[in-house]
């Protein structure tokens, strides 16, 4: 018989680090041989890291998958280097193997018949959504992505979506051009070029409340990614529980990605 919390039921791999690399801004980026969770993985999705064998640190580090390929079997982070957990990630050297669980929670829908999106993210925020941006593109819809941060080092993934034709928009804390009135701005002058179909945010909450308000008033579809505190990261202990108008539900595995209504509404 087999047991329910078996490696198979909770989605328990092992990937091989490629490589891990700072790319500024206290971020790292990270490349990971893992067939499974590549061949699985859904844009938005989150793979939880066991960073160390023992129980020093005990709980597993989540973190969205920054990237994918299904045919290569690597998946991609970026990370902060913050606490006890991304410090000892920031050590790993190509040839590591590391203990992943994953994929987790629910991931960003395309609606069908959608001819244009928008996704906007800050700071580590940005992660969640680079994928999306990739996946939309490829598909052929018209990408507006916006992407905000304290400074320059601070945004990430533009090479990455422009390589697949979206438009990219970079705004930061250090001039204020990532005041959410600008953010509307760019918004609405994007909205005049196209309709928005849908709207997906990560990040900010101010980003996420201006995104709310944009798809009420032009009626359309909006996503955010929510980040809390998690302990099991597959839905038994309900740390990571979020308020919406459909009563309180598990970050980690009702979401991280609920409609914009469910959380702002
Ligand atoms: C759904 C989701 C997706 C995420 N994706 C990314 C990502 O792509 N890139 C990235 O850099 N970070 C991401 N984070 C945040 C990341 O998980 C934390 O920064 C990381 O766990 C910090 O670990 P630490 O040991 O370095 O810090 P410490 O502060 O020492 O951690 C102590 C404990 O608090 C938890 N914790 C600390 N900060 C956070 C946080 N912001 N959110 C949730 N738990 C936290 C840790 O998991 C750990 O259990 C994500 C978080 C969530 C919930
Ligand atoms: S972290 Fe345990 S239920 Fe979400």
């Amino acid at each position: 018989m087999k047991r329910a919390d078996s490696k198979e039921d909770v989605n328990m791999r092992s990937g091989v680090v490629l490589a891990n690399e700072a790319i500024g801004g206290g971020y790292r980026h990270m490349a990971v041989n893992c067939p499974e969770i590549a061949k699985e993985v859904k844009d938005g999705q989150v793979v939880h890291i066991k960073v160390k064998d023992g129980n020093e640190p005990l709980l597993r580090r989540p973190f969205s998958v920054y990237l994918y390929d299904r045919e290569a079997g690597t998946v991609e982070f970026v990370y902060a280097v913050k606490g006890a957990g991304t410090k000892i990630m920031a050590g790993y050297e190509p040839g590591d193997e590391i203990d992943l669980l994953g994929p987790t929670g629910k991931a960003y829908e395309l609606k069908e018949g959608a001819k244009k999106i928008a996704i906007l993210g800050r700071g580590v925020g940005i992660v969640s959504l680079v994928s999306l941006g990739v996946s939309a593109a490829g598909k052929g819809l018209r990408v507006e992505a916006i992407l905000s941060g304290k400074t320059p080092d601070h945004v990430f993934g533009r090479k990455v979506l422009e390589s697949s034709a979206a438009v990219v928009h970079e705004v930061y804390d250090a001039d204020g051009s990532s005041d959410v009135e600008n953010v509307r701005k760019i918004l609405e002058r994007s909205r005049q070029e196209g309709a928005i179909d849908q709207i997906f945010v990560c990040g900010s909450k101010r980003l996420g409340k201006l995104a709310y308000d944009f798809s009420q008033e032009h009626g359309i579809d909006g996503y955010i990614s929510l980040e809390e505190r998690m302990a099991c990261g597959i839905g038994v202990c309900y740390v990571c529980v979020c308020k919406t108008t459909k009563g309180y539900q598990r970050v980690c595995k009702d979401g991280p990605v609920f409609p914009l209504a469910e959380v702002y509404g």
